[in-house]
């Protein structure tokens, strides 16, 4: 083992029985040593998501951390990009000359899982708390992989080898706004396998969502409708869920190949400014398999 690896120490506390993790012992930079980078991606495929408390990053940290977890994406939202750091999408309902400088406002943000929509859906995201509200804006998690394990086996087999329909615009539609031209026609409806396998791990996980999964090809819309709705149900069991509660200082990581999230609102009279950066993962793993 080399001397960094001596150096490392992480210590790592599961936040519940199936998934998550707090890891401390580590400032998150963009000057990390590979030994510590290699745990943490370790740690990221074991846990799913990983949170690191009192982090004092600047964009640059953030930005350089994020990149050795893959390319960073560029969001097709431009217009809540971080002005001089590209690489950042900001969250937030704050203004600046009656303009919002972030997506997603103060209202309740439904269940997704980021970029289903897309044919190379994201690999991970991290998001950084700059300002929260005192009470509110806490975002869920949801553990796909363990939800798929227990699936009850008839409708893991109804299932099975299907597609579901995948739509940025209802999302949009219910939570966020409308996008413009350009990013319509980049953010057409497509479809993703019901039931993915992590390109990593190789665990299969639950690949919909109901603030995105519209469909299913081949199956009516009324009969599939209620097969969604028995599986957003069987996914939102308290067993699967877990809730953050966010501190200044926040960084969470989460794989997004195998959990999906929502944020609930918080008081319009206060202001939340999140970073995030939105991990992309190798061409060849992309299509989710
Ligand atoms: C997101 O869905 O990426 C944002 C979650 C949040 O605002 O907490």
């Amino acid at each position: 083992m080399s001397l960094k690896s001596h150096e490392i120490n992480l210590d790592i506390t599961p936040i519940t029985e199936t998934f998550g993790a707090i890891i401390s012992g580590v400032k998150l930079s963009n000057q990390m040593s590979q030994d510590e980078l290699n745990q943490i991606k370790s740690y990221w495929n074991r846990y799913q998501i990983l949170l690191f408390r009192d982090q004092d990053l600047s964009k640059e940290d953030i930005i350089g951390f994020s990149r050795e977890l893959g390319d960073l994406e560029i969001h097709i939202r431009n217009e809540w990009l971080n002005d001089s750091h590209p690489e950042i999408l900001q969250i937030s309902n704050i203004n600046v000359d009656g303009k919002p400088i972030g997506a997603l406002a103060d209202g309740e943000v439904g269940w997704h899982y980021d970029q289903i929509y897309l044919k190379r859906p994201a690999l991970g995201s991290l998001l950084c708390s700059v300002k929260i509200p005192p009470e509110g804006g806490c975002t869920y998690f949801a553990d796909m992989t363990t939800a798929y394990e227990r699936l009850p086996l008839e409708l893991k087999a109804t299932i099975d080898g299907r597609l579901g329909i995948q739509s940025y615009e209802n999302f949009n539609n219910l939570y966020s706004t409308k996008t413009d031209e350009n990013q319509t026609s980049l953010t057409q409806k497509i479809t993703q396998p019901l039931v993915r396998t992590h390109p990593v791990t190789g665990r299969r996980a639950l690949y919909l969502c109901p603030g995105m999964t519209v469909g299913i090809t081949g199956i009516p819309d009324d009969e599939s409708d209620a097969i969604l709705q028995q599986l957003f149900d069987w996914c939102l069991q308290d067993d699967f869920v877990y809730k953050h509660n966010w501190r200044l200082g926040d960084a969470l990581l989460w794989d997004n190949a195998c959990t999906m999230h929502r944020r609930e609102p918080f008081d319009s009279v206060h202001e939340r400014l999140m970073f995030r950066t939105t991990i992309l993962p190798q061409a060849e793993r992309a299509v989710p398999f």
